[in-house]
């Protein structure tokens, strides 16, 4: 009888939860707030309503708070903790494996040329890596060239603002859902099954594990600066969540960061934005620095 009362009492707050109203003035404080923090542009639309509404309701519910005033004067106290968990909530971290698997065709084409040109270190960035899918496709792709590559090595590094999906991805471990777009050829050559809680995983081996170097970086950074120019960026599907200022200046501090005759590859629906005098566009979302 108890535990019926107890489940009541929670499908009760449950319900609290889902009526609490966020006002369009809290709307624009949360949304002003995400675009300082990460540039992510939230226009008060129902749906953009909508998405702040249920993501922020469950960190309501985790810090037992009753309004989303209250969870605003948490927020704006500033504690590291809550901001990232913040930029966590608000972050739209979809992906899969071999997404817009031409960019990938490319680089295979492209890895044994950038070898003969930049000599045996190849340094590639991927600059919105989310759970991890994007960067092990990389260097799968890479692996994958031998033995083309010869002595050439390929080095990684995978960064996006959300430390939450970066965990996920350093970790290198998928539940089966996750692992969608991944060609059963590679599932067994670069994944091996390891059982954790009763529950079946999927985990990167080190072949391709120790390629990639995880770190978190806000592209809204206002200088990039890295020890040495990469000669490829992957940076897809996050320009989307920017608005025209944004992205222009992203897309400036990107260039920076590539060696000469270096490639740059967007999100296969973002190349419209793109015009910059030292970017040829050469296939679709893939650009040369010229
Ligand atoms: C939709 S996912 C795209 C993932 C992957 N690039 C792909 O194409 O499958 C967008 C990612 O961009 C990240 N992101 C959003 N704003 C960012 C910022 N200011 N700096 C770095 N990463 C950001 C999000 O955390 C999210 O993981």
């Amino acid at each position: 009888m108890s535990s019926v009362k107890k489940a009541n009492d929670v499908v009760g707050s449950l319900y609290d939860f889902e009526d609490i109203k966020l006002s369009d003035k809290m709307f624009e404080k949360f949304a002003t707030r995400m675009y300082e923090l990460a540039g992510v542009d939230l226009p008060l639309t129902p749906k953009n309503h909508a998405l702040i509404r249920n993501r922020i309701v469950k960190l309501l519910r985790r810090h037992s708070l009753k309004t989303y005033e209250e969870y605003w004067a948490i927020l704006e106290k500033g504690s590291h903790e809550m901001v990232q968990e913040f930029i966590s909530a608000l972050t739209t971290n979809m992906t899969s494996f071999y997404r817009e698997s031409n960019h990938f065709d490319f680089l295979q084409k492209v890895l044994p040329e950038l070898a003969k040109k930049f000599g045996n270190d190849i340094r590639i960035w991927c600059a919105a890596a989310s759970t991890g899918q994007e960067p092990y496709t990389i260097v799968m792709t890479a692996c994958e060239t031998q033995p083309e590559l010869g002595a050439a090595k390929v080095r990684l590094l995978a960064t996006d603002i959300d430390l939450q999906v970066l965990k996920k991805a350093s970790v290198g471990t998928y539940e089966e859902r996750e692992m969608q777009g991944l060609p059963p050829l590679q599932r067994s050559k670069y994944f091996e099954k390891v059982t954790a809680k009763g529950e079946e995983f999927w985990r990167a081996k080190d072949q391709i594990h120790g390629m990639i170097r995880f770190a978190q970086f806000n592209l809204m950074s206002p200088r990039y600066e890295f020890q040495n120019k990469f000669h490829v960026i992957f940076c897809r599907n996050v320009l989307i969540y920017f608005d025209e200022e944004t992205t222009k200046k992203v897309i400036d501090n990107l260039v920076s960061c590539l060696a000469p005759g270096a490639y740059l590859v967007l999100g296969h629906s973002e190349s419209g934005n793109v015009k910059h005098p030292n970017l040829k566009p050469l296939s679709r979302a893939v650009y040369q620095k010229i």
